[in-house]
């Protein structure tokens, strides 16, 4: 039935959904919208993964299943809970090729998340089986959380909470010189206007903030030009806005974009804020502009790596709020997931067109054992992969690693890095970063002790990137 495609699923009217939720996205709530949108044409088996609780594989950082990120439990927990179903909806299960290989009656996957990032495209278009999604869920919880944390953090409302919870009362923090500005006679830069950038950029028009936009792929709506707002240039942005706001998605180009020369331009004292991903900014960097003074504020609620080292050096500054990730997270949004996956599956079964079809992007590849040599194909590096590389540190097919033998790949190499360009731990994360980068991978990690000095032998850093 994999390929059947609606129109048989219309003809036999009803269908098994195997539902995979978790502690946020309760499977129930699945269940009930999916019983409500179909009725009785839809037999639903519920099971819920232990997330928020436990955490999640994050998959940029380190190497996931087969380049998946942000997902829990394994292809065989899906196998198994999913086996004969024809749909599966699911919020964080990890869905790769084996999940397809296992359950050739599945039609439709429904994830229930603005990306499918837990979903290997390729392998559902090479099995015929339709992923939707449900964009926009989270988009106004992500938007006016993202409100409400500029305010913690520009009114001191978190160094306050943060200095009565240690039973002081700090008198200092209505000193001119500690308080900030009123929404109104701020300007914010909004980096990357999609749906939270547009929904974010619409809320704080309405206390009459001034707004630039960086969005190349995007123009204003009316009404926000209406309202005052302007695009803007990266740099331009970045050097006339008091508090900078990074909403846009993690792509080849957009991976560290936000290092060491952007904090260099911004504003003396600004504020950053990024709500969106934590492989969009060189962290290193951002601790090294906030201890020195060069921003007022930042405002984290995605990190690098999640969940973050208990010693990471940013948690211990004053002057930024955190969150563990969870702009996203309100009853709406839940709520809204459960009824945008149940209208999907009414549509499925009713031969009507989705309403968010995920573009299968690399469907018309060949699965990675028909690729020839791996050698022979070009890599397609990023802007900063190349620096990478330029650094000394060989970045390479991911199909070539894996093809090494163990004695090749775990054999020394020359790391030459650039003294003093790069150390070690911003190296390491660079290199994780990029490794994220379009289902590419770490063949092995770094060496803790890599130093990343002029001319230094390391073994084994390498960093892949998919072809
Ligand atoms: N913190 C959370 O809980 C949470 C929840 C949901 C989404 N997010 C994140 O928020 C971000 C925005 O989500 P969205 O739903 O608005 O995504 P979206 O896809 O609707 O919008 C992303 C925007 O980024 C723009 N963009 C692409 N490259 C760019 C570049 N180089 N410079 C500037 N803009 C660029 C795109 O044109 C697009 O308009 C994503 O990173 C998403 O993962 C975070």
């Amino acid at each position: 039935m994999g390929g059947a495609g609606p129109n048989a699923k219309a003809i036999a009217m009803t269908c098994k959904a195997a539902i995979i939720g978790d502690r946020f996205m309760l499977s129930k709530f699945f269940a009930e919208a999916i019983g409500e949108a179909c009725g009785d044409r839809v037999a639903c088996d519920c099971k819920d993964l232990p997330w928020p609780d436990e955490p999640l594989v994050h998959g940029y950082a380190e190497s996931g299943i087969s380049g998946l990120k942000e997902y829990q439990g394994t292809p065989e927990m899906v196998a198994e809970h999913a086996r004969g179903s024809d749909v599966l909806v699911t919020h964080l299960a990890p869905l790769d090729e084996s999940v397809f290989q296992a359950l050739p009656e599945l039609g439709l996957v429904v994830v229930s998340r603005g990306g499918p990032v837990n979903v290997d495209m390729a392998a559902a278009a090479r099995h015929g089986v339709s992923i939707v999604n449900t964009p926009g869920r989270n988009t106004t919880a992500v938007a006016q959380f993202t409100v409400g944390a500029i305010i913690a953090e520009t009114r001191n409302i978190t160094k306050g909470h943060d200095s009565m919870r240690k039973g002081e009362y700090r008198g200092d923090l209505y000193r001119f010189d500690m308080v900030g500005d009123e929404l109104q006679d701020l300007k914010i830069g909004v980096i990357g206007y999609g749906a939270i950038g547009k929904a974010f950029t619409g809320y704080m028009l309405a206390f009459g903030t001034k707004i630039l936009v960086h969005d190349p792929f995007a123009d204003l709506l009316p009404a926000h030009l209406g309202a005052g707002a302007e695009k803007s240039e990266l740099k331009e942005l970045l050097g006339k806005s008091d508090v900078v706001v990074l909403l846009c998605r993690v792509t080849e180009d957009t991976v560290g974009m936000i290092g060491t020369e952007e904090f260099a331009t911004m504003k003396q004292g600004a504020t950053f804020v990024n709500t969106a991903r934590g492989p969009l900014v060189d962290y290193v960097a951002l601790y090294a502009a906030l201890a020195s003074g060069k921003l007022k504020g930042a405002v984290l609620d995605t990190f690098a790596i999640e969940p973050t080292p208990p010693n990471l050096p940013l948690l211990r500054l004053p002057n930024v709020t955190l969150a563990p990730h969870i702009a996203g997270a309100s009853t709406t949004t839940a709520r809204n997931s459960a009824r945008r996956a149940a209208e999907e599956i009414r549509r499925w079964i009713s031969g009507e067109p989705p309403l968010s079809p995920c573009a299968q992007r690399r469907a018309e590849r060949p699965p990675p054992r028909d690729r020839g040599a791996p050698a022979a194909k070009p890599v397609r590096l990023a802007p900063r992969q190349r620096r990478i590389r330029e650094c000394g540190v060989p970045i390479v097919p991911a199909a070539e690693i894996r093809d090494r033998p163990s004695s090749v790949s775990r054999g020394p190499c020359m790391g030459r890095v650039l003294g003093g360009r790069l150390a070690g731990e911003r190296m390491r994360m660079r290199i994780r970063a990029c490794a994220a980068d379009a289902g590419s991978r770490i063949a092995e990690d770094l060496p803790a002790n890599f130093s990343g000095t002029a001319g230094s032998k390391v073994d084994q850093p390498y960093a892949s990137a998919s072809t």
